[in-house]
């Protein structure tokens, strides 16, 4: 796994109480690490009854802290400061889980073992992922206890339904490390550099029909545009996703919208478009669509011979009509298009900003193998009016997200 540049070098303290999903704070634990945080864990002693402290400091290679007045024998801070030290140079401090005691006693300030006393003198943010049985979750006590700790601005994420260890099925499951990561991320991010705007993004290949069966799409995997959009999240945007590759997982905190074809695509943009501060139009939009949708699946027999013809009509260009729409209404304040191109990759770029009216434009060269449709890493030309021309060279579409999210963020401050 990849270093996360929002968790790189932050001090997460992680909390982790006594429930059979305790063990799943196991993997947290360690992909917070690999992400490059410093993880340090403070165990309930219900906590030690499922799990021991030596797996945290395996895969954290951090002290584990356990006691409130007993010091750790495996180094780490002294026993008197270790509540209020561990507070004090967090970045962000998670319960995972959070068993419905540990919430009571948040909830009405109590402060017996060194997970309690440690949220009361912390300041940093907090996030807690309640795990429970069904009913323990939607008792009254439990539900008033988690309403005071969300007035509060704790950070609750909401568990999932399922089949709990006791063989009942309901709400109360801890959600899997990829959602309970995202939260953190969303978390870390809310004070970033694109705090109160909202990005749209487009991802993917529209698919344009044929039939009820067969449709004509185009070899983008949708990565690049999923990537835009975390990297958006992880700067505090307000992000909406419009995505025709439904193969992928949405980032946690975006609002997915779904489409299939290049028609409905222009519909939600435009939409979109009246208000959004950042269009990303990162979908590989088909330029043609077949002029008629047959009802029925198309038959063999129905073919002329050995061939069969379409028909196929152009799309609108969704770009150009924002740009018509934007010389209105002034929204997007900033636009941003891609351009995949096989030859003349410059050129065809230059032209391409300026007909459609961009701001900013990803230029790549989709005939290298390392780069482009399908793969997770992209070599790309950044061109724009304020800085012409700049190459980055061959990364993870995630870091090309978070550089072309730091040009979003120029670009905005100079629309102003
Ligand atoms: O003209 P070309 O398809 O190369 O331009 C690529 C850029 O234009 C991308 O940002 C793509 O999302 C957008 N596009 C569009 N409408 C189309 C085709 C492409 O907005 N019909």
């Amino acid at each position: 796994m990849e270093t996360i540049t929002l968790i790189e070098h932050k001090h997460i303290v992680l909390a982790v109480t006594g429930s059979i999903a305790s063990y799943k704070a196991v993997d947290l634990a360690s992909k917070l690490t690999q992400a490059g945080a410093i993880v340090e864990v403070i165990m309930t002693d219900s906590a030690q009854q499922f799990i021991t402290p030596l797996t945290f400091e395996s895969v954290t290679g951090q002290p584990v802290y356990t006691h409130l007045w007993k010091a750790e024998s495996n180094g780490g801070l002294p026993t008197h400061i270790a509540h209020v030290g561990l507070g004090e140079q967090a970045d962000l401090l998670v319960i995972v889980p959070a068993t419905a005691n540990t919430i009571a006693k948040l909830a009405h300030g109590l402060a017996d073992d060194l997970l309690t006393v440690t949220v009361l003198a912390t300041r940093c943010p907090l996030l807690i992922a309640p795990a429970m049985d069904g009913a323990m979750y939607t008792h009254p006590a439990t539900r008033a206890n988690l309403q005071t700790l969300i007035e509060r601005g704790v950070y609750v994420i909401e568990p999932e339904e399922g089949r709990f260890a006791s063989g009942l099925v309901g709400k109360g499951r801890l959600p899997d490390t990829p959602v309970l990561m995202g939260h953190i991320r969303r978390l870390l991010g809310q004070r970033g550099h694109l705090a109160g705007q909202h990005v749209v993004v487009t991802a993917g290949g529209t698919r344009e029909p044929l039939d009820p069966v067969r449709y004509i799409s185009n070899r983008s995997s949708g990565k690049q545009g999923y990537s835009i959009a975390q990297a958006a999240l992880d700067a505090g945007a307000t992000v909406t996703l419009i995505s025709s590759a439904q193969h992928l997982v949405a980032p946690i905190g975006a609002e997915l919208v779904t489409v299939n074809t290049a028609l409905e695509m222009e519909r939600t943009v435009l939409e979109y478009s009246t208000y959004a501060d950042v269009l990303v139009m990162a979908a590989a939009v088909a330029d043609f669509r077949p002029s008629n949708i047959a009802e029925q699946k198309i038959k063999k027999t129905e073919t002329q011979g050995d061939t069969l013809m379409v028909e196929l009509v152009r799309n609108p260009d969704i770009l150009l009509e924002v740009k018509a729409q934007r010389q209105e209404t002034g929204f997007p304040r900033v636009v941003v298009g891609f351009a995949a191109e096989s030859e003349n990759l410059l050129v065809n770029a230059k032209s391409k900003l300026d007909r459609k009216g961009l701001d900013l434009l990803i230029a790549n060269d989709i005939s290298a193998s390392d780069a482009g449709f399908e793969v997770d890493t992209n070599r790309v030309l950044l061109l724009s009016l304020d800085e012409g021309v700049k190459q980055l060279e061959l990364r993870s579409k995630m870091q090309v997200a978070e550089a072309v999210v730091e040009r979003i963020a120029v670009l905005l401050e100079q629309s102003n």
